[in-house]
């Protein structure tokens, strides 16, 4: 183990607690204003009906809105406070004898171009919950939204280069750079995490869960490169350095492990991620089984927009790709449906006995034979347990379950209550998290040396 000295000195941290104080304010001002404004939604004809209940009471939605604003606002309010060591810094002197103060600008760039991609989210967001856009138009969206950012990593000379596993370097050498195609898979990274929320919804809990879980590894992973004090420092320090040895920077951007700005840039996605936790949690209080409120496309939005942020401006977006193993997961089983091979309901929600008060699989009927892509690809599936099949006596299938991970749960551990699948949902989530840690920081030592 190799215990590494930080090589600058380190950015102080009182910023840290202070974006802690405006998380609970974040957390506070959730708490009351999704109730209160909740009249105010339905009057503007912003409600829903729950689909899995047996009542109709029209329940507000889109309150994703009021989470995204509290964040917003919070992070606009933080911006002089994130910059605080800057406004004290020593002046410089320029040739001309000029003093000029120090002042990180490639660090307010990268904070405003954050907040401009975080806007452009919500705006899209709330417009396709009042609009219900269509596919092929909210698509590129996020990609647009992301230009900003990717103007940023540009500009800081961000890393396109990705270290080739041991087994493929006889073929590709040990570094590959892949120029263009790096800000190309950054951006759809934008598109991913943006609709990969959204597409996993529908139950109570379900889209501000998942969104919650993600923040929190976010955050953890952030900690792990913090300049703690001597004690709980070390065992930290040999993590990041076995990493780093392991990983000769693939996953970072090869910076050296305890650099200046490294500490920095996961401070600046602990200055994002804190109060997204905060709106997250306190709006989970009024969206958790019997919901009161729901998120609507904005939440989902903004929150995907939040890690895309955090992702690429803190150069670890494969490390937070590891964090979406459900949304993953839920995204390749809907390709079918999601590109037109099977046929897709609006709502591919599980279906609600009342009776029972039971969840079961949900289903999509062919109205005429599938194709026979469309059959190999569901056969393939129900091989691997993923889906169920109603074939005519002929061989032909006439239903599927539709192709979501809560109705693969459905299906694989049968009919639940709604609270106990969100419960499924949240613990599927737990262990995605931890299963990428071991990948992150344990597993990549077996395909990459040092
Ligand atoms: C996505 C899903 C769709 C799913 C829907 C549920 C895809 C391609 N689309 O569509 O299958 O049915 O989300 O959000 O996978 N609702 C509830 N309970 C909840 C949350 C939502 O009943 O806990 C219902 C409400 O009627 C609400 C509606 O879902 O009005 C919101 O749906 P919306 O977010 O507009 O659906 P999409 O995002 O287009
Ligand atoms: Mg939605």
């Amino acid at each position: 183990f190799i215990v590494r000295p930080f090589l600058d000195p380190v950015p102080s941290l009182p910023g840290l607690f202070i974006s802690i104080g405006f998380s609970l304010f974040a957390f506070m001002a959730t708490l009351y204003l999704v109730p209160a404004l909740g009249p105010t939604f339905i009057k503007a004809h912003l409600s829903g009906r729950d689909l899995l209940k047996v009542y109709a009471t029209p329940i507000p939605e889109s309150l994703g809105l009021v989470c995204a604003s509290v964040y917003i606002l919070a992070l606009t309010l933080f911006i002089p406070f994130a910059f605080s060591d800057s406004l004290t810094a020593r002046s410089t002197q320029t040739p001309e004898g000029i003093s000029v103060p120090e002042f990180p600008h490639s660090r307010l760039s990268l904070y405003l171009s954050s907040l401009l991609s975080l806007l452009m989210a919500t705006i899209l967001g709330f417009l396709d919950d009042v609009f219900d856009i269509r596919w092929r138009h909210k698509l590129p969206i996020p990609i647009i939204a992301s230009i900003p950012l990717l103007m940023v990593y540009f500009a800081e000379r961000g890393n396109t280069h990705i270290v080739v596993p041991l087994p493929l370097r006889f073929l590709l050498g040990s570094l590959l750079n892949l120029g263009p195609l790096y800000y190309l898979y950054m951006s759809l990274l934008s598109t991913f995490a943006t609709n990969s929320i959204n597409i996993l919804a529908g139950i109570n809990g379900s889209e501000v869960s998942q969104a919650l879980i993600i923040a929190i590894s976010v955050i953890l992973n952030d900690l792990l490169y913090l300049p703690w004090p001597i004690g709980f420092h070390l065992p930290v320090h040999l993590l990041g350095s076995k990493a780093e040895v392991e990983f000769g920077g693939v996953w970072s951007a090869g910076m050296a492990y305890g650099s200046k700005e490294l500490v920095e840039r996961h401070l600046f996605s602990l200055y994002f991620m804190l109060p997204l936790v905060a709106v997250c949690s306190g709006f989970m209080y009024h969206n958790w089984y019997p919901a009161r409120a729901f998120p609507g496309d904005t939440l989902c939005y903004v929150t995907g927009m939040a890690f895309a942020v955090v992702g690429i401006q803190g150069h670890f977006s494969k490390t937070l790709l590891l964090f979406f193993l459900p949304q993953i997961f839920n995204f390749v089983l809907s390709c079918p449906q999601l590109f037109g091979l099977v046929p897709c309901p609006r709502h591919r929600v599980p279906r609600f006995d009342a009776g029972t008060n039971l969840l079961h699989p949900s289903k999509a009927m062919f109205m005429r034979p599938p194709s026979k892509l469309a059959a190999t690809v569901l056969r393939i599936f129900s091989v691997f347990g993923l889906v169920e099949l109603t074939l005519h006596p002929s061989g032909v299938i006439l239903e599927t379950t539709n192709l979501t991970i809560l109705n693969f749960f459905l299906v694989r551990l049968g009919p639940m209550n709604e609270k106990r699948l969100v419960q499924v949902l949240i613990c599927s989530q737990i262990c995605g998290s931890v299963l990428a840690f071991s990948v992150r920081y344990g597993l990549a030592g077996l395909v990459y040396d040092g």
